[in-house]
């Protein structure tokens, strides 16, 4: 990062899907806004990602783990003001709408959601996974709790399974960076 952030922090949760290893363009466009950024993997997104590279850029460690018990009981970085999922997995948002809490960065989204900071997630999944009971429920769950769902017609529809790579260029970061930057619905005090 070249310029100081002007804007407080946006936490970008990434997940192991196939825009994965482009999200350093999230991060670039977050920094061109003024915001400061953290990236938070799940650990399946992690063999997707240039750790190092990420690192870098935010000049922020790349969290996918809970601390250690003993370690340190103090965060090392402020509440964030905006969170981000992109890309966000079947797999997490299903266990997200369900309260599961079994990754890092499921926790980091149970605790932004129960703080009512706002919360924009960007699927990519399949019509296959996406024609699902479970992800339909999840999706509708989220949405009831303020959680800004890009998905479906006119927003970010789901692709032919096995088709996912022809569309990795077009995942729009922009438009689930502009959903975060809404104000909260509720604000704190
Ligand atoms: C190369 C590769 C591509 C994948 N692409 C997707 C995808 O586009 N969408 C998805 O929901 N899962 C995808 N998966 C499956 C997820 O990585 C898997 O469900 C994993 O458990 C997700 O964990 P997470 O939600 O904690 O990131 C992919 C897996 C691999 C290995």
């Amino acid at each position: 990062m070249t310029e100081p952030a002007t804007r407080h922090l946006v936490t970008v949760v990434v997940c192991g899907a196939g825009p994965a290893p482009q999200v350093h363009r999230l991060v670039e466009l977050a920094q061109a806004r003024g915001w400061a950024v953290a990236v938070t993997a799940t650990p399946a997104a992690l063999a997707f990602l240039d750790v190092p590279k990420l690192e870098e850029l935010t000049g922020n460690r790349v969290r996918s783990e809970y601390r250690k018990p003993g370690e340190s009981p103090t965060r090392s970085l402020p509440e964030a003001d905006a969170v981000v999922v992109a890309p966000a997995t079947y797999n997490t948002i299903c266990k997200l709408a369900l309260g599961i809490n079994d990754t890092y960065a499921l926790g980091t989204l149970a605790e932004a959601i129960g703080r009512g900071v706002p919360v924009a997630v960007l699927p990519f999944v399949n019509t296959a996974l996406a024609a699902r009971k479970p992800f339909a429920a999840a999706v509708e769950s989220l949405c009831s709790e303020g959680v800004r769902v890009l998905f479906g017609p006119g927003k970010w529809e789901p692709h032919s399974p096995g088709t996912g790579g022809n569309r990795i260029d077009t995942f729009p970061w922009g438009a689930v960076l502009d959903a975060a930057e809404v104000l909260p619905l509720t604000t704190p005090g």
